[in-house]
């Protein structure tokens, strides 16, 4: 049996902060990017609460990418403060921190039971309706995406006009994660017609919409439209999972730090020939991958459908790339210029055992053997 569900109420739309007046709790935690602090965004967030009544405390030791320490800092914190209300407000790394605080400082003391409200101002991972949450444990060298239903936010508050601010770079590596979610989602070996349904509105958004956020950072419609396609690609992604692009991509960013979505961005070309089978040397067959075929559709929903399933999936990387390049995305790891070709290759068979460990790994559509993916951290150089 399958089921559908979508935990998470939604508010969108103008004025969705509004919402943040009108909450039946006394008291509650804000925990927030620091850049939502000291920019001053924290004012479109406390003032709604002050009207409301809401008494609160803010709380910012967030970093990017947060590692386990965070995690235990936050929960004591928390424990102490045993707010009726959890407001995270950030992108990934805020709402995933946030998400597991929640889950640890539940668990120690189950008369806590605190209310959550995600509010994202990166449009990307989709956080704020997902079960995941990605936790580094800097130590090992390891991003782990931890999955619980219990994590799943209680509410969503998506308002663009917190997103106006992101960087044009962080507004391409985001934009990238949620094509990557939507297209993985697409093609996973859980997808359904309803997560389907989300992934394929999610990409025709990305393609209207992602290289005008890129280009205007003060593009309402291009910023909301891209706020929405995020939060679909989540709820697509939180019924039918992910797959082998963000299980190579946890562990660049765990490794060489690479930005999440950029490490996907730049993986997702040599995951789509993967897992068709057709690079540009490929014949015409009589039978396809089935993940072939969906990888057509999204293709057609872009407006890049060809002659035939080679061209097709051949105009479809290439259409990635374009997007890639376009956002000053790097192609490979040798351009990012950071990183040593001698530090890259010494460790793709650590990585390597990681990625193929790693859960989103487990519904990609073709099962990668260790070669298969060495080969390809390899060719990302
Ligand atoms: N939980 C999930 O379902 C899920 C899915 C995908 C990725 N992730 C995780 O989320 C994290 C990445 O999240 P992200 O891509 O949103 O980036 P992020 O939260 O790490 O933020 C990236 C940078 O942008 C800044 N920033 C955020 N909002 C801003 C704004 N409005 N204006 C200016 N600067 C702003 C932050 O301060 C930070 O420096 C990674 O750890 C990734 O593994 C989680
Ligand atoms: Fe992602």
């Amino acid at each position: 049996m399958k089921n559908f569900e979508v935990k998470t109420k939604i508010c969108f739309g103008e004025k969705a902060l509004e919402r943040l007046s009108h909450l039946p709790y006394k008291s509650a935690v804000v925990i927030a990017d620091p850049f939502v602090k000291s920019s001053g965004m924290i004012r479109l967030i406390t003032d709604p609460l002050d009207r409301g009544g809401v008494k609160y405390t803010v709380y910012t030791d967030v970093i990017p990418d947060p590692p386990v320490d965070k995690v235990i800092d936050g929960v004591a914190a928390i424990m102490k403060a045993r707010p009726e209300c959890i407001v995270a407000v950030g992108g990934g790394s805020a709402i995933d921190l946030s998400k597991s605080i929640r889950k640890f400082a539940t668990e120690l003391d189950k008369t806590f039971n605190p209310w959550m409200i995600a509010i994202p101002t990166t449009s990307g991972t989709g956080s704020e309706v997902t079960s995941f949450s990605v936790i580094t444990d800097p130590k090992a060298g390891v991003k782990y995406p931890l999955s619980e239903y219990s994590m799943i936010p209680d509410e969503a508050i998506l308002d663009e006009e917190l997103v106006k601010s992101v960087p044009p770079t962080v507004t391409a590596d985001t934009g990238m994660d949620v094509m990557t979610h939507a297209i993985e989602a697409y093609v996973s070996l859980n997808n359904n017609e309803f997560s389907a349904a989300l992934a394929e509105k999610a990409v025709e958004i990305c393609g209207q919409f992602l290289l005008r956020s890129y280009n205007d950072n003060n593009d309402t419609h291009a910023r909301r439209k891209m706020h929405i396609a995020s939060c679909l690609a989540g709820l697509a992604f939180n019924s039918a999972s992910l797959g082998l692009c963000h299980g190579m991509a946890h562990q660049l960013g765990a490794t060489f730090h690479i930005p999440h979505g950029r490490a996907n961005a730049m993986l997702l070309p040599h995951i789509i020939e993967f897992n068709a089978d057709i690079n540009m040397h490929s014949k015409s067959k009589k039978e396809y991958a089935p993940c072939v075929r969906k990888y057509c559709n999204m293709a057609r929903t872009l407006g890049v459908y060809n002659l035939n399933e080679i061209t097709t999936i051949r105009a479809f990387v290439s259409y990635i790339q374009f997007m890639n390049k376009e956002m000053n995305i790097p192609l490979n790891i040798s351009s990012i210029g950071t990183i040593s070709e001698s530090e890259y290759m010494a460790k793709i068979e650590f990585m390597a055992e990681a990625a193929l460990r790693d859960a989103c790994t487990a519904t990609n559509p073709r099962v990668p053997t260790k070669a298969e993916v060495v080969d390809m951290y390899k060719r990302l150089w």
